[in-house]
């Protein structure tokens, strides 16, 4: 019986998973900062498109500020084509993850 309540306890935090719930992994994201360095990990780096942008540094960014940030991206609030794009494909745990790790980063 008590078995059950536990299992039952557990499937309703995975039923009710709200962003709020999920903490992020700075490791988890060490395989997924692949698709952000090619812009990010530069510094002083210029991106060329649309036009040249320059390419804001993310390390030892609070991570709240990064979660906020693409989701903003993720909205349309925040608009740049390419990180639309790179938010949109993004799930609720890899923008914890990716904050994470940048907050993390010097
Ligand atoms: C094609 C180049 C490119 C790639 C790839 C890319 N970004 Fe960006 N990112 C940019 C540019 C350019 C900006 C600034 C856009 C703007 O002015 O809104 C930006 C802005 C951001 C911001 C807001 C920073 C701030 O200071 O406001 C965050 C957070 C961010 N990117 C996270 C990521 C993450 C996480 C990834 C990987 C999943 C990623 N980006 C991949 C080019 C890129």
């Amino acid at each position: 019986m008590k078995k059950h309540l536990v299992l039952l306890a557990f499937l309703g935090v995975v039923g009710s998973v709200s962003a709020a719930d999920i903490v992020g992994n700075a490791k988890a994201a060490e395989n997924k900062v692949s698709m952000c360095i090619g812009c990010h990990g530069i510094p002083g780096y210029k991106a060329s498109f649309p036009e040249v942008y320059q390419v804001p540094m993310l390390g030892g960014q609070s991570p709240k500020y990064i979660e906020n940030a693409l989701r903003a991206y993720q909205k349309g609030e925040r608009r740049h084509p390419s990180m639309q794009g790179i938010a949109g494909s993004l799930s609720d745990q890899d923008i914890a993850d990716l904050a994470a790790y940048y907050s993390q980063q010097k």
